[in-house]
């Protein structure tokens, strides 16, 4: 394991780990820490009432996190703490142990490094929720720009090409998403559902609705509405962070919660990135029939 540097077309660049052959956030550790974490998190044992959120990075994790802790805990009320606290791959299994169920277990990491022996063993009732890629791409370019860590002040044009050759942490969304493909198809031996951002964006009552059906939970029609509401932009939008870790994270225009919308892409890719990137996608997606992407807001 090593901690490598990955270089953007106008040579700026990201500090990530390699893993073996795979390269994730250095999170702030050592490259020894971070894979000692990454080690385990195939090994990992859940705990009764556990859910597992699969999600490539920037397509709702955080939303879809407080959502499924909310209707786990049948209360409309914020969340303590964020996704991170549960996210496989960020902690150790220490603190994780430490986390009070019911959880909501987390992770960016692709298929074949789950912890898939005891999810099928438990029939760990697993979410994986995806987006679509282009905006995917341009909340992934504004993490790296905004947070302090990444020390990183690249170019979208110089970022774009890098992030599709794949080379960025987490690899190509399109890897993620054939890895996933591949494995349903094949049927993957635990309860699964599959949602997207943009639908929760839609039609969020729906898709709660959904959701309740697949975890079995009943709840009031109003807790619904609350639940939706209360998880929704303009309020996780105001959720405090400590002032501390602000400071420590995040620059000073930075904002987690961006802009949470569908279609945002249209104001960052240039006709010719456009092109570039349907023509990528369209190649390295041409086995694939499962995933249905909205790239724009039927409401706007
Ligand atoms: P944008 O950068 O497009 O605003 P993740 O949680 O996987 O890191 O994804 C982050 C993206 O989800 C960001 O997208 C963020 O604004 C958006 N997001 C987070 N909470 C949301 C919410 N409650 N409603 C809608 N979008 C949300």
């Amino acid at each position: 394991m090593t901690s490598v540097k990955i270089t953007d077309l106008g040579n700026a660049s990201i500090c990530a780990t390699d893993v073996g052959g795979f390269v994730i956030p250095e999170f702030m550790k050592t490259p020894e820490e971070t894979k000692e974490i990454f080690d385990k998190v195939p090994e990992f044992k859940f705990k009764d009432g556990d859910l597992m959120l699969c999600t490539y990075p920037k397509t709702g994790t955080n939303w879809l996190y407080e959502l499924l802790m909310m209707i786990l805990r049948k209360s409309s009320k914020p969340i303590e703490g964020n996704k991170g606290d549960l996210m496989l791959e960020f902690q150790s299994v220490e603190n994780l142990d430490k986390q009070p169920s019911p959880r909501v277990v987390n992770c960016h990491l692709p298929y074949r490094y789950l912890p898939l022996k005891d999810m099928k063993a438990k029939q760990i009732k697993t979410i994986l929720c995806c987006r679509n890629p282009k905006d995917t791409a341009v909340s992934y370019y504004n993490h790296m720009t905004g947070l302090k860590p990444y020390n990183y002040e690249g170019k979208w044009s110089d970022w774009l090409p890098v992030y599709l050759q794949g080379k960025l942490e987490y690899g190509k969304y399109t890897d993620y998403l054939k890895e996933w493909e591949k494995e349903i198809q094949n049927g993957v031996g635990y309860p699964l559902h599959i949602m997207y951002y943009e639908d929760m964006k839609i039609n969020g009552i729906e898709e709660i609705e959904k959701l309740l059906k697949f975890l079995d939970v009943e709840l009031e029609e109003n807790l619904k509405k609350d639940i939706l509401h209360n998880c929704g932009f303009d309020i996780m939008v105001k959720k405090q962070i400590p002032p501390a870790i602000k400071e420590m994270l995040f620059k000073s225009d930075f904002r987690f919660l961006r802009k949470g919308q569908i279609g945002d892409w249209k104001n960052w890719f240039a006709e010719a990135q456009n092109e570039m990137f349907d023509d990528i996608w369209k190649k390295e997606m041409s086995g694939s029939s499962m995933w249905k992407f909205k790239y724009t807001d039927p409401r706007s």
